[in-house]
């Protein structure tokens, strides 16, 4: 499907074919505070409440879905607050092409698309690979935090992350239904007011564990926009 690109004419909106290769994050917030990254921040509901809780972060909110850019920015704009930027691309361009290993204090990402389907299950985009890559690029110690109301997408994401090296579960379960303090998504609402679970997973980049020592993923990418552009770069 073809999305309708509506020009995002916001000062908190970063346009990615201006990015240095990657960009210099703290000349981009004017500060050299640290950075999380929001991975599918749809409309901005869950990264405003983020930032407002710590204003001692710079937040990078990052989505495909040109609309949902256009309306964080808005909030944000409306808003007041100085530690969000949004870019409209790809979770693995920007970390293949964005991020500087272990540079990020922590990954949110809620309610990413579930692809309930057998057949489609290999597009999730939180799989074995996925999980090994954030691990480069989280720092020892920060924090990665998953929502999803399928629980068959929470079983899968607590059972790959579980065996891979490098993270350490801050649950005393596999995952949970409550997290104390953590903002609710749009999606987790709607999810709520109908009587769904959400389900948690939080782990965090394992300190004892260098970088160095974990297995190099290979790089997917992404099926939808911008590799191809990035092609012909
Ligand atoms: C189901 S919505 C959830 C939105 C929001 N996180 C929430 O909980 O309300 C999933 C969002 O992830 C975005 N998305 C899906 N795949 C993505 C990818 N590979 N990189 C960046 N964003 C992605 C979609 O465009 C969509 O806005």
């Amino acid at each position: 499907m073809t999305q309708r690109v509506i020009p995002i004419l916001s000062p908190n909106f970063i346009n990615d074919s201006v990015f240095e290769n990657p960009p210099d994050w703290a000349g981009i917030f004017r500060n050299s505070n640290p950075l999380a990254l929001e991975i599918g921040c749809g409309t901005g509901h869950f990264i405003l409440q983020r930032a407002r809780m710590q204003p001692e972060i710079n937040f990078i909110a990052i989505d495909i879905y040109n609309k949902g850019c256009l309306k964080t920015c808005a909030k944000i704009d409306l808003s007041g607050l100085d530690n969000i930027r949004v870019l409209r691309v790809e979770a693995r361009w920007l970390l293949a092409r964005g991020l500087q290993p272990e540079s990020l204090s922590a990954v949110y990402i809620n309610c990413p698309d579930p692809w309930p389907k057998k057949r489609h299950r290999q597009r999730r985009l939180v799989n074995r690979n996925f999980l090994a890559t954030l691990a480069h690029y989280l720092k020892p110690g920060g924090d990665l935090y998953f929502s999803t109301d399928f629980d068959d997408y929470a079983e899968d994401v607590a059972g790959q992350i579980h065996d891979l090296a490098g993270y350490r579960n801050m649950l005393a379960t596999a995952w949970t239904t409550a997290l104390t303090g953590y903002p609710v998504s749009k999606y987790m609402q709607r999810f709520l007011d109908r009587g769904q679970k959400i389900y948690f997973i939080h782990y965090q980049r394992d300190m004892a564990v260098s970088r160095h020592n974990l297995p190099i993923p290979e790089v997917q990418r992404g099926f939808r926009i911008r590799w191809q552009m990035a092609e012909n770069d």
